[in-house]
């Protein structure tokens, strides 16, 4: 086999440190993984690097930190036999090279050392398991026992060893090589597609944080739907959220059917992805429509219907949320909220856009107006190019209200005018119905447009609506 050499991607002080620190204890070590990786596809680098030791990986971890300035603490894995430090920001893993056997209810792996090659054996794909020398002798040489080289230029994703065995030693590689399809726009080899196919319930042994880590990563690239479609074919995503794989299909009842709701969420999420970088919104494009399978109705009048479905997607929100261990925190109130607020400027779009329904969307939508309005935008995927072009414009124009409607009512952060206590002491009563009376009266006619967001103007109604309660004022 030809030798090719990349002693350029081994410029950083830490190669040439691990490389004395290997000859001192006398074992070969190699950088590995996405640190290569990426350097051949000229990528950014992603601030990790991993460093495999044909012999032990602590020892080496311990070697590298006392030859380093600042001899940074190591932290030490003895089950896993990898220690980390960190040097200038970067994350440095070492690891023995190693044989594994894994046992078929579990990720943890039986660990035995090994050589260099055993050890690129049992990792999960070719372009992920070449390695570049970091002995004295043969500094940056590339060690690809499985032409990943090959791979990278065709852009495939294989799996070293036969795919059954590398799928059902880490079934989480499943969900890694459609992410690092859909991040790299690479194509999974067919027998390797298969067997994903094949192997799909062992997902289920896969713990929700690390399942999320890697759809967050599908999430955030340039087109989600690729990962998202492959999840798809091959039962993955049925097994993992099928709240999503139930709005697929199209029904007929009576010559009537309604469109694909799972391939529009693809198109939605993918719109969306060119216009934000917040994974959280585009989890709530991904979501919006969940609530489309359970209240899912046809009638002889209207044909179907999804009644409801955005209040009740909310709900559902929460549930995957929690199912999937993710946070439960302000971030997935933003994705419910999103999702029970996302027809709303729709009606905008189609209507007379009033102040007052501009109004009453920023009272509702406060700080996340915009987003809002970013994933409604995406959501619009109708093929009609005049119907695209006057929902874009109405869009335009709910966004330009808002700006104006802001700037004179400032509801989106809406502090009733006119506070309880006040009430309570201009009429001397005590905590009753009517203040809830006063108080809503107060902000429907303030969002309604009959008066004012202010103080005199609240005040004045208040006297008004007040007097028709029988309320009286007391000096
Ligand atoms: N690896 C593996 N199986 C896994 C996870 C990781 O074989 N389930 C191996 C691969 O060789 C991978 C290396 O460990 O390249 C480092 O893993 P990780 O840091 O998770 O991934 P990277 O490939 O570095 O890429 P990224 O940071 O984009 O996830």
């Amino acid at each position: 086999m030809k030798k090719t050499t990349h002693k350029e991607a081994l410029d950083n002080k830490i190669f040439k440190i691990t490389s004395q620190a290997a000859t001192q204890l006398n074992v070969k070590s190699y950088v590995i993984g996405g640190f290569v990786r990426d350097f051949l596809l000229q990528r950014d680098f992603k601030k990790d690097i991993d460093i495999v030791a044909v012999g032990s990986g602590i020892a080496l971890a311990q070697e590298v930190s006392s030859l380093l300035p600042n001899k940074p603490k190591v932290q030490v894995f003895k089950t896993y036999g990898t220690a980390m430090l960190c040097f200038e920001g970067i994350d440095i893993e070492f690891v023995g090279a190693r044989k594994e056997s894994y046992s078929t209810d579990s990720r943890n792996p039986v660990v035995e050392t090994g050589t260099l090659e055993d050890d690129q054996n049992r990792r999960d794909f070719t372009i992920n398991a070449l390695a570049l020398s970091l002995d004295e002798a043969d500094y940056g040489t590339l060690v690809d026992p499985f032409n990943g080289i090959e791979d990278l230029k065709n852009k495939i994703i294989r799996t070293p060893l036969d795919p059954d065995i590398t799928y059902s030693d880490d079934p989480l590689r499943m969900m890694r090589a459609i992410r690092f399809a859909t991040q790299l726009g690479f194509t999974i080899e067919a027998e390797s597609l298969t067997a994903i196919g094949r192997n799909k319930e062992r997902i289920k042994i896969i713990t929700g944080e690390r399942i999320v880590d890697e759809l967050n990563k599908i999430l955030s690239a340039a087109v989600p739907s690729v990962g998202f479609k492959l999840l798809h074919q091959t039962g993955l995503l049925h097994i993992i959220m099928p709240e999503l794989t139930n709005l697929q299909g199209v029904e007929e009842v009576e010559g009537q059917t309604h469109k694909d709701n799972f391939f529009h969420t693809l198109e939605v999420v993918d719109n969306i992805a060119q216009n934000t970088d917040d994974v959280w919104l585009r989890w709530a494009a991904l979501l919006h429509d969940i609530g489309k399978a359970p209240t899912k109705k046809f009638s002889k009048k209207v044909g179907w219907t999804f009644h409801g479905h955005e209040f009740v997607g909310g709900k559902m929100v929460k549930k995957l949320f929690e199912r999937l261990h993710m946070p439960l925190n302000h971030k997935m109130k933003f994705v419910s909220k999103m999702v029970m607020l996302s027809s709303r400027p729709i009606v905008l779009a189609q209507d007379i856009i009033t102040d007052s329904a501009v109004r009453r969307l920023v009272f509702d939508a406060g700080e996340d107006v915009e987003s809002l309005m970013t994933l409604c935008e995406a959501d619009i995927t109708t093929k009609n190019p005049n119907k695209f072009k006057k929902y874009h414009n109405n869009f335009k124009i709910v966004r330009q209200k808002i700006v104006e409607v802001e700037e004179r009512d400032h509801v989106r952060n809406f502090q009733p005018p006119i506070s309880g206590e006040e009430i309570m002491a201009t009429f001397n009563i005590k905590p009753s119905k009517e203040i809830g009376i006063l108080k809503e009266a107060i902000k429907e006619a303030i969002l309604e447009g009959e008066i004012p967001n202010e103080y005199q103007a609240a005040h004045d109604y208040m006297m008004e609506r007040a007097k028709k309660l029988g309320l009286v004022v007391v000096d």
